[in-house]
């Protein structure tokens, strides 16, 4: 799951993952953060999610980073937003009022990028990565968060032996051996999306659980 890899699927518009509406968990759950208005969320792998801007238009100033420059121009393109592009040799900046997209591999991110983040939104993050580069991205993004920062994610889990990724099988045992030290856990909602999922069906798959998690620094 290296770079080259996304970088293709976006040259050849392979983003099944990709939803053309906020995504309704966020909308159901963004509560359960509980942030104040003006505070800064973090989106790892953002690709052009419509969830940026659904959370700008919630009040949060916020940060992404996605490792394809087609996703970031086309999300700024296709909402027609103005943008000022920053160069920079390791990550470069598109700002957008209060969105700012980092374009660049999340493994280079600096630690003073997410220094004031209140909360990270996952979807589709941790699941698009092999195990042993989860065990890295989950190692990097503690490292880089501030404590009190709280996080909303949403997994995917099936049968692994059926299907290869990406998106990979993610448990909630896994969650919790990655997450577990320094969070408390809550399984907020756990629902067999499969029938919504005829691609997925198509692969073989019997049943496939998208879940939701809140983590709350311990
Ligand atoms: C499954 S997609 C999810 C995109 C977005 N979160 C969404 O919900 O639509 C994963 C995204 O991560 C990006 N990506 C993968 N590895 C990355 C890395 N190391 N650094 C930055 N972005 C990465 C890919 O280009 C892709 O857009």
């Amino acid at each position: 799951m290296e770079i080259d890899f996304w970088k293709q699927r976006w040259q050849e518009n392979q983003i099944g993952f990709h939803l053309d509406e906020v995504n309704p968990l966020l909308v159901k759950y963004h509560s359960a953060l509980n942030l104040p208005r003006g505070s800064h969320v973090f989106v790892p792998m953002c690709g052009k999610s419509l969830d940026l801007l659904w959370l700008q238009r919630a009040g949060h100033y916020v940060t992404g980073i996605e490792c394809s420059e087609l996703a970031i121009q086309s999300f700024f393109t296709e909402h027609k937003l103005p943008v000022k592009h920053l160069p920079d040799p390791v990550l470069h900046s598109y700002r957008s009022d209060e969105i700012h997209l980092l374009h660049g591999d999340f493994f280079d991110l600096p630690s003073s990028m997410l220094a004031d983040v209140a909360a990270v939104y996952d979807r589709a993050a941790l699941i698009a990565l092999p195990e042993a580069m989860r065990k890295r991205y989950v190692a990097k993004l503690i490292e880089l968060l501030p404590q009190d920062a709280v996080m909303l994610l949403i997994t995917l889990t099936y049968n692994q032996s059926t299907m290869s990724g990406p998106p990979f099988s993610v448990s909630e045992t896994e969650v919790r051996d990655l997450y577990g030290k320094c969070y408390e856990i809550r399984l907020l909602q756990q629902t067999n999306i499969l029938p919504e999922q005829p691609r997925f069906a198509q692969r073989g798959l019997e049943s496939l659980l998208e879940t939701v998690y809140l983590l709350q620094p311990k």
